[in-house]
Formats: structure tokens, sequence, C-alpha cells
């Protein structure tokens, strides 16, 4: 029998009116089928599109010569470029003749490794012009991470740079690919862009300079004609438990949400000059970066360097030059930036700023105040953006210059959007004023479809916790305007810098140093990451010398991991507290360092509470 929608005539209405407004090959048969009992949820079955004809192609006619990609580089010295809407069309063409002729076909994984420079964005649009698959790989993970990611995903080609500057550093990029990929029979070539010009070494047959291979490419590359749920990215993200998850994500509708979630929480004008700061590793930089704004025919700016370099002004100095009207970044960013003082973002009128935007982790009520101030000169709307790697898009946000504002809150969800609460049994909370966990009630199109390789998986993750519910692993407050203050997570997640980091990952690692016997992580509030990691160590031998045990724990982190997941403080500890059946109470280590001494509660069923005091009493800061 047909699979039956999950959704009310009125939702099915709304998104077919939505993908009406996307070019398709074919139209849909089927607009909506599945739910969160059978997690075989599908969009536009039937339908055939690609997605570059929607980011590129269909904009040739009007925008042809509108400027697509505005790139700043790090180095505020070096000119700054641009490509228009015809000549990424091109670039994204030629690139994928490049992958054709190096045996890319459609369905093969292609993984990126990179610095923030066009040639990325123009990757993965070349991939999808295709039909392969890409991963984008943050260039701040270390070979061994990246390693896990090649492995998992089977990638046949990485792109990479020689080099990726970061304010006054060089990432050596093309080594630490060398060193992951030592023994991984599944990637036969490297595509290295030149960038930095750090010595590098090519192995013949397997290594290849892009500046070569380019050349000959034509300009004109055919869009593979897709269908709606064929794969368009693997994106890889920290859970509670167990490796990073590559998150699926399929064509069709990462599309319609993604472009019509950017062009409704923006507002989006035609001359709008869109800004977002986050780095193409991660999903904001996939969806609200590339995808989101080409789809919109919108001037999207791609930045290669970091906040502060070379000095805290660099973030007004590029809104001034490029005239940006709306700037999308994280509250980390806005808190590192604070610290230097107001006077120096009010020495820019920034006269063009219209609307800002916030992503990734709770933005605390005095960064609010401080950017809509000093930032937006009190004029514009700072949109608080909720969504996850999983949810592929904007899930509850304001609308710019619609919804009315309330400091730190991400207030409603967009149409089409259900967020729910439960409490911990499972049970809905009806009421409207509230606290639970945030869950959402019906498929919407950019959910991620599965863990790639790990179907089980993701039912488990998901929609196993709340039965026939996406749960989300955050928990958050309603209000009785029925706003939504997202208050963090409620699982083993650590968000550091809008960055999640699971906790069970940085144990593994930290456990590898022979010193340790185990280690508990937990977050720990940090006045400018937001949370920062605090480790709890025990180890095999009395050591006099903690301090070099911390810094060969830091630097066991760092290789296994990468510099994300460095711990903030390490705390040598005799024991940790354990129930009678040997599980580690992590509840207790919390309370410990968020300082909340009072509710740590009843300790005298541990199977060891001495240990409890001693750990407050060391413990750091
Ligand atoms: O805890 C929430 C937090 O970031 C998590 C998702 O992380 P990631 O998949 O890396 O995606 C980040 C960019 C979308 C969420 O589970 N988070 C994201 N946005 C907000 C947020 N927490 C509070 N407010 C937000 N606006």
């Amino acid at each position: 029998m047909p699979k039956q929608t999950a959704l009310t005539p009125e939702l099915q209405t709304y998104w077919s009116e939505v993908a009406n407004t996307f070019f398709w090959k074919k139209k849909w048969e089927s607009l909506q089928t599945g739910d969160f009992n059978d997690v075989d949820f599908k969009w536009f079955n039937g339908a055939r599109l690609n997605i570059t004809e929607n980011c590129l192609d269909r904009h040739l006619e009007k925008r042809r010569n509108k400027k697509a990609i505005i790139f700043e580089p790090n180095n505020p010295n070096e000119a700054a470029s641009f490509l228009t809407f015809g000549e990424l069309h091109l670039s994204v063409c030629r690139f994928a003749n490049l992958l054709k002729k190096k045996g890319i076909k459609k369905g093969d994984v292609v993984c990126f490794y990179m610095g923030m420079t066009p040639e990325l964005m123009i990757g993965l649009l070349a991939c999808a012009r295709i039909g392969a698959i890409h991963t984008v790989v943050f260039g701040g993970f270390s070979p061994q991470s990246l390693r896990g990611r090649l492995d998992d995903s089977k990638a046949k080609l990485i792109v990479t740079h020689d080099g990726a500057y970061r304010g006054d550093k060089v990432t050596p990029l093309k080594s630490m690919v060398d060193e992951a990929v030592i023994d991984l029979t599944t990637l036969e070539t490297i595509i290295v862009v030149k960038r930095t010009n750090n010595p590098i070494e090519m192995k013949a047959g397997r290594d290849f300079d892009y500046a070569e291979l380019i050349k000959d490419c034509d300009l004109y590359c055919p869009a593979q004609e897709m269908e709606a749920e064929d794969p368009l990215f693997i994106l890889y993200t920290s859970g509670s438990t167990g490796k990073p998850k590559g998150l699926l994500h399929t064509i069709a509708g990462y599309m319609v949400h993604v472009g019509k979630s950017f062009k409704d929480v923006f507002q989006i004008k035609e001359n709008d000059i869109f800004w977002c700061t986050a780095d193409i590793g991660w999903i904001t930089g996939h969806s609200y970066l590339t995808y989101g704004p080409l789809l919109n025919g919108t001037t999207t700016v791609m930045f290669e360097g970091i906040p502060n370099y070379p000095t805290p002004a660099r973030f007004w100095e590029v809104i001034e030059k490029h005239k940006i009207s709306i700037l999308y970044t994280a509250p980390t960013a806005i808190r590192s930036l604070e610290k230097f003082g107001p006077e120096i973002p009010e020495s820019f009128p920034m006269k063009s700023l219209r609307v800002l935007g916030s992503v990734g982790e709770p933005i605390n009520e005095e960064a609010w105040q401080w950017y809509h101030k000093h930032v937006g000169k009190n004029q514009c709307p700072i949109v608080d953006t909720w969504w996850q790697t999983e949810t592929g898009g904007i899930m509850i946000s304001p609308l710019a210059g619609i919804t009315k504002l309330k400091p730190a809150h991400a207030t409603l969800p967009l149409k089409g959007v259900e967020p729910i609460l439960v409490d911990d049994k499972g049970n809905i909370i009806n009421e409207l004023v509230a606290t639970g966990n945030l869950c959402i009630k019906t498929p919407w199109p950019s959910l991620a479809r599965t863990i790639y390789g790990d179907h089980e998986r993701f039912i488990q993750t998901y929609f196993s916790t709340y039965k026939g519910l996406y749960f989300t692993g955050d928990g958050a407050k309603r209000d009785e305007d029925g706003y939504f203050r997202i208050t963090g997570r409620v699982d083993d997640v650590i968000n550091v810098s809008g960055h999640r980091i699971g906790t069970a990952e940085v144990e593994e690692a930290i456990n590898e140093n022979p010193h340790v016997t185990e280690s508990a992580v937990v977050g720990m509030p940090h006045p400018i990451k937001g949370q920062g990691i605090y480790a709890f160590v025990t180890c095999n031998d009395h050591l006099d010398n903690t301090e070099e045990l911390e810094k060969a724990i830091r630097d066991t982190v760092t290789k296994i991991i990468g510099p994300i997941a460095k711990p903030d403080a390490i705390q040598i500890v005799e024991g940790l507290p354990k129930t009678r059946s040997g599980k580690i109470m992590r509840r207790i280590l919390r309370k410990i360092v968020e300082n909340d001494l009072d509710n740590i509660g009843d300790t005298s069923t541990l199977l060891n509470p001495d240990c409890v005091d001693k750990i407050i009493k060391g413990k750091k800061n």
C-alpha cells in the first residue's frame, strides 16, 4: 500500500506552493510520504531536478552580471575579488568537468578539506552539477579525524589546499591529508589548490595540481538530472555517543526548505549583500553561505580570515568595505569582540546594515544587547535562528522586521515546523508556559534522511527517545507568547564556540594517554566560548609534575580530534563519583563545575562518596 503523508492539507498546499517557485525538470508524483514512526520520510518523490540549475542557470537571464560571491581574503592588504553569477556558472561547469576527468561519477563521494576560498564553494556546486555527493571536513580537524571521515564516507577524491591562512597562521592542509590517507585504499585522487605556497609533496599518479588540470577543462557541463531523494551531501557531526555521524541530506527537500527559510528569515531584497561568517565546514556554511543565498540570487560574502585579525575591527571594516546589509554570525564571535569595548564598532557607522543574525548556540542577553546597540545601532532586528546539522535549515527564528523581538529568544517556528515540548517521561506538555525537551512533531523537507551507512543509529538517536517524534537533544522554555528560548543541550554534547563536541569522543581521546586510567568530560560555563571543556582524569601512577601530564593530554586530544576539542581545564582526581554499578555520575561533576553545589543531591549512595568533597576542593578556577 502506498505510504500516507504526515501533513495536514494546509501544509501540503503550503509546501507545494513553495516548491513551485523552484525549477524542476519534472514535478513530483507525491509531495510527502512517511513519518517519524516508520522513519522513511520522502519529499517530492518522483521529481527530477538539479540544484545547481536553481542556484545558477535560472539566474543567468536577469542576474548574469550580478555579483554572486565576494571573496574577502585573510590579509586585508590582498585585494578582494568577486565572481558574477555568469562567472560562477562557468567556474562550476569547469570544476565539474575536472571531476569527471578524474573519474568521478554520479553517486561518488568527494571530500573537501580546505580553507575558505571560492574554490571550495565552486567545488561543492561542481559535485552537485554531476550528481556526486560532497562531504566537507572542517580544516580545524586533525588528520586522524579526517581519516575517520574519509574511511566512513569512502570518498574517492579529496580537494585540499597546500595550506590555509587563518590570521597569522598557515595550516599545512596538504601534508595533513598525506598523513590521513596513509594506506587508505578507497581514496584515489588528491587535488591541490595552491594558496599559501608552503612546500608540499606531490605523489605521482595520485596528487594533481588544480591549476594545471582546470585550464584544459571545458566551460560548459550539462546538469545531471537527479531524483528528488538522491543524496546531495554528507556532513559529519558529533553526538552524545560513539564516533561522529555522517548526516545525509537529499536534494529537493533540502533545496526547498533552505531556499525558502533564507528568504523569509532575513526578508531578502534584491540588492542585499549577505555575510555569513561561518566556515563551510559546518552546516551553517552549507545552508546559508552557499545554497540559501545562491538559490535566491543573493550576493554572498566569503571571508577567509578570523574576527580579530589583524585587529578586532576587522568585522566592522569588512562590513563598511563591502556595504554588507545582513550579518549572520555566532554569539562566540560577538562575545570575543565585545571584550575589546564598544568604541571599536561605534567608530564605524555601518549604515548599510539592515539585519543581524545569530546562530549556533544560545545567545546571552548581554551579548544580544551589545550586538543590537553597538553593531546594529538600535536599528537592525536580530534574528536568533535555532536549528541543527540534522534539520538542514532554520527551524525557529524571528522573521526580520516582522516578528516582535525578545532578546535571547529564538521566538517562533517557521511555517511548516511544529515544535513541541516533552517532559522526561515522554508526555507532551500542553501548557503554554513550560520548560521541557524540544521535539518536532511532523517531517519538514530539509530533515536529514539517515546517518550514512547506519540507518539503525539514525532511528535510535533521533526517533526512539520519544516514540513518533524527532528529538533534538535540546532543552527549551516556552513563554506566554508561545516564544521559544533554547536553553542548550540536554544530552552529552558540549557546544564549544557553537561547535558540537561529544563528551564521549573527548574522553576516548584522553584515555589514549598512557598515564590515564579513566576520564569524565563535562561542559563548563565559559565567558567567550559559551561552554568550555572540563576534564576530570584519574591516573594509573603518581605524577609529581601534573602540568606536563596536562600538556600531554591536550596534545593527545589535538592529535586525535583537533585543537577545537582541547580541554580548557583538566583536574587530576583520585576517583570519579560512581554509582554502585560503576556508572560515572557526570551530573554531579556538572554541578561542581557550574558551582551549583546546593543541587548536587544525595551522594551517600555512591560507591565512593568521599571523592566528591576532594573533587570540590581541587576544582580549577
Ligand atoms: O544546541 C543547539 C545549538 O547548536 C546545536 C546544533 O549544532 P550544529 O548541528 O553544529 O548546528 C549549528 C548551526 C545550526 C543545537 O542542537 N544551537 C544552534 N542554534 C542555536 C542553538 N542554541 C540556541 N540558540 C540558537 N539560535
